[in-house]
């Protein structure tokens, strides 16, 4: 299949051209476009055969349910049932926006589209392309984000080239997203609201809503491999780039000597070494392809560029990456929810000694 890359300025959206990615959509094609967490394919939610396509272009297990977007918050009636008012709270506090509400679905939802659950997830983006093509299509979109099965999300239009041409009718190219992590997944299909997957809306905005929120046990940056998680797709490797990721955390100084330490070692044994840097340490480091992700201080910045980091190694051909980590809550919390299971949970922890007399009195342990 011939993939098409079409261009839609945000700010002053051509309605014949996304008009053409439309009746893609409506004619049970696949059209990947820009939301403002990352990129997704769009297929017709409603159609069995179309939600099946976007299985096979990603590579993804069919157990594994998808989004549905709508462009309109109303339109969460005529897809979800038993609707609780904590939902429609939220909904009308951060709608349009990156938040995404589990719910029980109604009959018109293929299990196709829920992955063979009774619940669906529905979510109304913000990004003027996303819901100017939801308009268009008169459809509710499903949309995975827009990656091979695996690996990390897309944030601009080339990365859904490098992983979806020939696979897909069309991407629409507006540019690149604006948060850079996918949304947070609330269920609200059962008594406790709780978060099946961290994102930029963060658990206290949540709570400041609508009272106690939970956390599924299985998303903390902190917990181990072992646990399952309660949103399918959460269980599966992701975020991968193609080299071997290793977190170094602690502090700060400590952090750099384990990472030049470790670099050293890997060149020596003939590896090549890629670096997550801060823009405040990049300084330190004196080997390997040093990357900077943004400041300590913007953790915005953090959000926004770490997949296209993870994707740059890729492109390097690097073998082993080392990086900084950046924990911390709300917004570092998803931060760290992506980056430690991008290393497949690998995080070594590094502190000095009581008494340090020199740079290289530091500990450090597996975590
Ligand atoms: O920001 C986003 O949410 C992006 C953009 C494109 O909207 N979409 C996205 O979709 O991240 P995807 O398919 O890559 O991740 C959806 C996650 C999966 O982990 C899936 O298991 C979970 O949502 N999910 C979907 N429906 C669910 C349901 N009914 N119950 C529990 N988890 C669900
Ligand atoms: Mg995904």
């Amino acid at each position: 299949m011939r993939t098409e890359i079409i261009y839609i300025d945000k700010d002053n959206i051509d309605k014949v051209m996304l008009g053409r990615a439309a009746a893609i959509i409506r004619a049970g094609g696949l059209v990947a476009f820009p939301t403002e967490t990352v990129y997704g394919i769009g297929a017709n939610a409603l159609d069995s055969e179309a939600a099946k396509k976007i299985y096979v272009a990603k590579g993804r297990p069919s157990d594994n349910p998808l989004i549905l977007h709508i462009s309109d918050i109303n339109d969460i009636c005529l897809y979800a049932k038993e609707i609780p008012d904590k939902a429609w709270m939220l909904a009308t506090e951060y709608w349009p926006g990156p938040l995404t509400v589990v719910l029980k679905k109604r009959d018109i939802v293929p299990y196709e589209t829920t992955g063979g659950l009774d619940t669906v997830a529905i979510r109304m983006p913000s990004h003027p392309v996303a819901r100017n093509l939801i308009k268009l299509s008169r459809l509710p979109i499903a949309a995975p984000s827009a990656n091979i099965s695996g690996k990390p999300s897309p944030t601009k239009a080339s990365h859904v080239y490098t992983d979806m041409n020939n696979r897909i009718d069309m991407i629409i190219d507006g540019g690149m997203a604006s948060v850079g992590l996918e949304s947070t997944i609330l269920d609200c299909s059962g008594d406790m609201p709780t978060i099946l997957r961290s994102g930029a809306i963060s658990r206290s905005m949540l709570e400041s809503v609508v009272g106690e929120v939970a956390l599924d046990e299985a998303v903390c940056s902190e917990c181990d491999a072992q646990l399952k998680p309660k949103a399918p797709g959460m269980k599966y490797r992701h975020y991968a780039p193609n080299a071997n990721l290793t977190i170094v955390e602690g502090e700060s100084s400590a952090v750099t000597a384990k990472i030049n330490e470790l670099t050293a070692a890997a060149l020596a044994a003939g590896r090549k070494v890629g670096i997550i840097s801060s823009k405040e340490n990049a300084g330190f480091y004196i080997g390997g392809e040093i990357v900077i992700i943004g400041s300590r201080e913007d953790e915005k910045a953090i959000a926004l560029n770490l997949f296209d980091v993870l994707r740059s190694f890729d492109d390097m051909g690097v073998d082993m990456i080392y990086s900084e980590s950046f924990e911390g809550a709300g917004l570092r919390e998803a931060i760290m929810n992506r980056l430690v299971k991008a290393a497949a949970y690998k995080v070594i922890r590094c502190n000095y000694s009581a008494v340090q007399k020199n740079i290289t009195d530091y500990e450090c342990k597996a975590k």
